[in-house]
């Protein structure tokens, strides 16, 4: 039996409705503001409001995909992320009541670092194989926070995508060929009794590059693309800089010069939305896809890197007529939709993050976006829509 091709059927990004621009981050900080620029090459982060959190972003980016195509087929729920709200039940069982979907679906919360919504893709392909009549909704969605007045500050964001994994799927086919690469080492984590990461940037970063050189170094052993037959590359962006640090590093791996503007053309969002952990990679793709070049036909490199580490590089192809299911103009509306916060109400924001679930809360739902946070009753939190 042939298997159908399957992969990317739609994308939605979400993201939070405040914004921090790093102009005002550097004033306060009294740091060149091209360090950000061009140092990180990050201008904006987005963060989250008091009724904020990663069930609201992955709710309101998985709501757009199913207004487009309803719940039919649908029996998997992938919850990808690395800032859980909860150690036992999934995020994703929130997002399961507040779009209303069948009781029909399983959901599960998947965890490795900014690396396991490629987990996700990977086994909603697997589960399509066996059932071509099923989808999977994979969400991604992340709150990325470190410790205020340190030099990962200006790398943190928050963001969300959600997509559709089906047979036959309108926006990008994924190869079979895939290359994975795993190492334990203390880049970066975060323990159970902490709300912000602990990272050794230095570490981090050696340590991406060595993920991108073990995951490719798989891929080309297991059949993936040469290098020269891919058109764009996307890679996992902390921090849009580190995706071009990655470029380079593989194309001196790999023993070949490759054009910057292969991995610029993926940065445009991240740059304002700074680091959404699991979803950065496909906020990268959405980016891609949604920018002005003609991609039809166009193999896209993908390096998916968890730290701690877990990495992989695979490979998409892009479908003739993709355009018809792009979503440009509602990304900009979000982007551009956010209120500038200033540095003292961005960092009163940041301190809200350690709320103590002992304690009951009422939360007003104030920010511009679908879904809310509504706060905590008997040790559990509450989810409501707009
Ligand atoms: P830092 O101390 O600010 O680093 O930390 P720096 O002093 O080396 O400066 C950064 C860059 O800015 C350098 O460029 C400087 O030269 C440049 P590079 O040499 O690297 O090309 N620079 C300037 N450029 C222009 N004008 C200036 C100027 N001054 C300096 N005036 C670091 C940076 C990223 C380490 C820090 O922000 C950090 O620790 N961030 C968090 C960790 C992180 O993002 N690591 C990335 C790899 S790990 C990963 O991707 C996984 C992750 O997403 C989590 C997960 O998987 O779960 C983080």
């Amino acid at each position: 039996m042939t298997s159908p091709a399957i992969g990317i059927h739609d994308l939605a990004v979400a993201t939070t409705s405040r914004v921090v621009d790093l102009d005002d981050l550097a004033a306060r900080t009294g740091v060149d503001p091209a360090k950000f620029h061009v140092g990180l090459g990050q201008d904006q982060m987005s963060i989250p409001g008091p009724d904020e959190d990663i069930v609201t972003m992955g709710a309101a980016a998985a709501q757009r995909i199913i207004e487009r195509h309803g719940v039919e087929g649908i029996r998997t729920l992938f919850f990808a992320t690395e800032t859980g709200i909860d150690q036992s039940r999934a995020a994703g069982v929130h997002v399961h009541e507040l779009l209303g979907l069948p009781r029909t679906v399983r959901v599960v919360e998947l965890k490795q670092a900014c690396y396991s919504a490629t987990a996700a893709l990977q086994s909603a392909a697997g589960l399509i194989a066996r059932n071509p009549d099923e989808r999977v909704l994979v969400i991604a969605s992340d709150v990325a926070r470190y410790e205020v007045d340190t030099a990962a500050e200006p790398t943190q964001g928050a963001g969300a995508v959600a997509f559709l994994v089906t047979a036959d799927p309108a926006l990008a086919v994924l190869e079979t060929a895939a290359g994975v690469h795993t190492a334990e080492v203390d880049d970066f984590w975060r323990p159970n009794d902490s709300m912000t990461a602990v990272v050794d940037g230095k570490l981090s970063i050696s340590a991406y590059l060595d993920g991108i050189a073990g995951a490719w170094d798989d891929y080309a052993s297991r059949g993936g693309a040469p290098i020269a037959e891919i058109d764009y590359f996307c890679h996992h962006q902390p921090f849009t800089k580190m995706a071009v640090k990655a470029h380079r590093a593989l194309g001196q791996h790999v023993g070949v010069e490759l054009d910057p503007e292969l991995v610029l053309a993926t940065t445009g969002y991240n740059r304002r939305i700074g680091n959404s952990y699991t979803a950065s990679l496909y906020i990268a793709l959405a980016a891609l896809l949604e920018g002005d070049r003609d991609l039809a036909g166009a193999r896209i490199g993908m390096f998916s890197y968890g730290s701690g580490s877990v990495s992989e590089f695979f490979s998409l192809v892009v479908q003739d007529g993709y355009r018809a299911v792009t979503r440009a103009a509602e990304t900009e509306a979000l982007l551009a939709g956010r209120d500038r916060v200033d540095i003292d109400a961005y960092r009163a924001l940041h301190a809200l993050g350690s709320r103590d679930s002992n304690v009951d809360v009422d939360i007003p739902g104030e920010s511009a976006v679908p879904f809310h946070f509504a706060g905590i009753s008997g040790r559990a939190r509450r989810y409501t829509r707009s």
